[in-house]
């Protein structure tokens, strides 16, 4: 057990959505806190926090942003070796570059080496908890979580399911998806930080049959989370109308077969029909925005003022390797340039709130991460404000904090991140 921590800088966190209530109202900012046995144990004045915790070491980051550690709603962690592939968009690109990547994760060796590679990468951009889709080989899921529980790192994840239009090699069937989940949730879900998430990759890739399987085994394990896509592109939904043709809709596909509920991720959203929409808040399912993927991959412009006006639930993610980007500063940008091009400018507490609660939010983890609060896990980002020249002479002319950290947010990448706390421990 390592001793009591003080953090000293300047400690944001909320106390509020800053969808509901004006920035200024949503959030706090202090001088310190305290972490005790890999929790926060307390927040406030320094000398305050000083005086009661006087065996404490203190670490001193001056006037740097100490935020909780970002969440990164969804990722495919087995995508980190072919970020950034040129040229294709969604169906193409998963058949030319994602499918042969995701092959050769039934070898623990390089699904290992991938999944420390990743963590580290996530790591040095601050991201401290994700919820990745990993390949239909069990293999894949074992890798991440043995990796994550060495770490001591949050995450939720799942062996991705498919059983039809993947290639040989990338098939499962319905029993084998229902077999092989059951038997990682079994392993996994609940030791420790790690959590299952029940992960049919999309329609179009699974058979109605697996559906429904998947459906069963979230009913028999509904602490689970669920994880999917929806709505990414109009030829994608096309596609599934082609494949479920008696399916209202894209997201009925899904609702028919039981994967349908408050524990459910949606990745993308991007084209949703009004009964879509309704049909997700009414179970309060979880959305999640992807912009740099979704403008990688021309997918399209999330919604994220008509949305949120609706009382959707939102998480914000990379989407890792669809995503162009390992970062949330460079994420949270991308959400800032989607939103401008519908109309709306985002405020910097939103972002961060996106990238912080609002994702633990989505995770249904708002107790544990995403804020800074006494009890919450000791997941912590450590922001240096002045990390280039370019944004240094920037947030010099900055009026108020709000200023200060937004060039970051725009400009910002893995050397802005000072430091990184998982679990109360500082990450190296
Ligand atoms: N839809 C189905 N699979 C994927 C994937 O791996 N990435 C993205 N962006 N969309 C998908
Ligand atoms: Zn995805």
């Amino acid at each position: 057990m390592t001793g009591d921590n003080i953090l000293k800088g300047q400690v944001l966190s909320f106390t509020a959505s800053p969808f509901e209530v004006p920035a200024q109202d949503a959030t706090r900012l202090d001088e310190a806190l305290v972490l005790r046995d890999g929790r926060i144990g307390d927040v406030g004045a320094f000398d305050t926090l000083r005086a009661a915790y006087p065996q404490a070491e203190v670490v001193d980051y001056a006037n740097r942003l100490i935020l909780a550690g970002f969440v990164d709603a969804h990722v495919h962690y087995p995508q980190t070796a072919m970020i950034a592939s040129w040229g294709k968009r969604l169906i193409d690109w998963l058949n030319l570059y994602t499918f042969p990547e995701e092959m050769k994760f039934g070898d623990i060796g390089y699904a290992t080496d991938i999944a420390a590679r990743y963590l580290d990468l996530t790591a040095a951009n601050g991201t401290t908890t994700m919820c990745s889709f990993c390949t239909i080989h069990p293999e894949s899921t074992d890798a991440f979580f043995a990796e994550a529980q060495r770490r001591g790192q949050r995450v939720v994840a799942g062996k991705t399911c498919m059983d039809r239009n993947a290639p040989e090699g990338l098939r499962d069937s319905a029993q084998s998806a229902y077999d092989q989940s059951r038997d990682l949730l079994q392993r996994w879900h609940g030791v420790g930080r790690l959590s299952y998430a029940i992960t049919p990759r999309f329609s179009p890739t699974s058979t109605p049959e697996q559906l429904e399987a998947l459906g069963a085994l979230w009913a028999e394990h509904p602490d689970c989370l669920m994880q999917t896509h929806l709505s990414e592109q109009t030829d994608e939904i096309e596609w599934v109308q082609g494949l479920f043709p008696s399916a209202r809709d894209y997201l009925d596909t899904y609702e028919a077969h039981g994967l349908l509920g408050e524990r459910g991720l949606y990745g993308h959203a991007i084209h949703l029909e009004a009964r879509e929409k309704d049909r997700l808040r009414e179970v309060g399912g979880a959305v999640v925005h992807c912009p740099t993927s979704n403008t990688f991959i021309g997918s399209g412009l999330f919604d994220m003022a008509g949305l949120m006006a609706a009382g959707q639930r939102i998480g914000l993610a990379t989407d890792t390797g669809g995503g162009s980007s390992f970062s949330m500063l460079r994420t949270m940008a991308a959400a800032y340039e989607v939103a401008q091009l519908r109309g709306t400018a985002l405020h910097p507490a939103q972002l961060i709130w996106l990238a912080t609660a609002g994702s633990a939010g989505a995770l249904h983890m708002g107790d544990l991460i995403g804020n800074i609060a006494p009890g919450l896990e000791g997941d912590l980002v450590v922001l240096d404000l002045a990390s280039t020249p370019a944004i240094a002479q920037r947030s010099a002319r900055a009026g108020d904090i709000w200023q200060a950290v937004f060039p970051t947010i725009m400009m910002g990448d893995d050397r802005a991140v000072a430091d990184v706390w998982i679990g109360g421990r500082r990450v190296g």
